[in-house]
């Protein structure tokens, strides 16, 4: 298990470009197994969760071919597709659930491990099965396992009790072969879902309304071969944006969608950062600024980001005055609090919000990444820590971001990664 040490760090500058979405890219590697043809997905970034929905996808049957370089990678699902998942790979990665919805359309039946809870919550998946009964499936739960069996799927009114992303994808992916027409309505309208629509859709589904609250999905017989190039990662780069406030860097993110990050971009001018829009990307100039404290909410896009809940609250231990964090879509996603209270942040958790007053500086320490962004978030604060901080179980920082400590590096940082035999994690799933 590999560790990362970080020193106080200079103001980070410089420009670092952007990965593929790993949330885009996961789900459009499930839908896949809806085409009988090629498809060719670009940009996919080189990360150990989209290995691990390789595996799986491999392990039912589906041939792959991934060129790390270049970031393309090339899946055929042919005919003879096995109908079962095992626990070993779905219990590995939340996201591999949604095969579920494609098997299920492509085969009429599927056997897959239920996923349990996370480092951020219990997570249940009641929205994608109550999708799935609806389009007509018979669905059975025994030993951790779900069954679903359709002699053929229809098309549905579905109304979801909460904008899910998982069970927006999932019943969409379910839909595209349904005989019929699908409404979903209250549905997620993140840019990782229009990214999905747009990748159907470039095989021959017929899905309107993605990115709106209401998806309407006419079924088609049968979906082709297709080239699609994954949208850019704004975790990714909000994350590089939010590194050039706590180091008071000037930072140009290249490769980026500017307007799937207007509510972080949004905040981070509230805390009086200078975000700017350049010819080929956002600059983020923290350079002599004040930082002043901020409150933020988390809520489905276009709302504040989960994802970037925990990054942004290292920002603000180091932001004058008193700031207020809710958190609204996941219930228990404050792990990080703990570690930077451990690094000299002054935090209370309050429910779901947490209190942090603005400190002036932050001490290195020895903590542990708990999950994904929970550790992006401890990088960023360790940049600005007196002495050096300690990062264990990075590997749910690699699970998200490529080659996080070689970017950071390339922007001033003082970062190295160290293998660490003493320090072995025990749960790699999350988010
Ligand atoms: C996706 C993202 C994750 C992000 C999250 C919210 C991927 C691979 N992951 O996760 O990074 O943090 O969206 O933006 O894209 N819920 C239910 N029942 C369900 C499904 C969800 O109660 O059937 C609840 C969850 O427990 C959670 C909330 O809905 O509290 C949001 O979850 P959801 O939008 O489904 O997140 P994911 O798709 O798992």
């Amino acid at each position: 298990m590999a560790k990362f040490v970080i020193s106080n760090s200079p103001p980070l500058k410089g420009s670092v470009k952007v990965c593929g979405s790993k949330n885009a890219v996961l789900p459009v590697l499930a839908a896949g197994i809806l085409s009988e043809g090629t498809c060719v997905i670009r940009e996919a970034p080189n990360l150990s969760d989209v290995q691990t929905m390789e595996k799986l996808l491999e392990s039912i049957g589906v041939k792959i071919k991934t060129d790390e370089d270049s970031g393309v990678i090339e899946l055929y699902a042919q005919d003879s597709l096995n109908w079962e998942a095992s626990y070993d790979l779905v219990g590995k990665m939340r996201a591999s659930f949604l095969i579920m919805g494609p098997l299920l359309a492509r085969l009429g039946r599927v056997h897959v491990p239920l996923p349990g809870g996370c480092a951020i919550g219990t997570r249940p998946v009641d929205l994608h099965l109550k999708g799935f009964v609806a389009l007509g499936a018979k669905i059975e739960q025994e030993h951790g396992y779900v069954r679903a069996t359709a002699k053929r799927l229809h098309g549905a009114r579905i109304y979801l009790d909460f904008p899910s992303v998982g069970a927006t994808e999932n019943i969409m992916m379910a839909a595209v072969l349904a005989d019929g027409v699908t409404v979903l309505e209250n549905c997620a309208v993140e840019p990782e879902i229009v990214d999905l629509a747009n990748f159907l859709n470039s095989a021959g589904a017929e899905i309107r309304g993605a990115g709106t609250d209401t998806i309407r999905i006419s079924g088609v017989k049968s979906l082709r071969e297709t080239d699609h190039t994954v949208i850019p990662d704004r975790i990714e780069a909000g994350t590089f944006m939010v590194a050039a406030g706590v180091t008071g860097g000037d930072i140009t993110v290249t490769n980026v969608v500017a307007d799937h990050l207007k509510p972080l971009i949004a905040k981070l001018k509230e805390v009086n950062l200078v975000v700017s829009e350049t010819e080929n990307g956002l600059r983020v100039n923290g350079d002599n600024v004040h930082l002043k404290a901020a409150d933020a909410k988390t809520l489905p896009y276009p709302g504040f980001p989960t994802d970037m809940q925990a990054q942004f609250m290292s920002l603000l231990t180091l932001a004058e005055g008193t700031s207020i964090v809710t958190e609204t879509v996941f219930e228990n996603r404050f792990m990080h609090v703990g570690e930077l209270k451990r690094m000299g942040a002054e935090i209370k958790i309050e429910s779901r919000s947490a209190v942090i007053e603005g400190v002036k500086n932050l001490t290195g320490a020895q903590v542990k990444a708990t999950d994904l962004r929970a550790g992006a978030a401890l990088a960023l604060a360790a940049l600005r820590a007196k002495g050096d901080t300690e990062i264990g179980d990075i590997y749910h920082i690699e699970r998200g971001y490529c080659d996080l400590d070689k970017k950071l590096r390339s922007l001033g940082a003082k970062i190295v990664r160290v293998e660490d035999p003493k320090n072995q994690g025990d749960c790699e799933k999350n988010n």
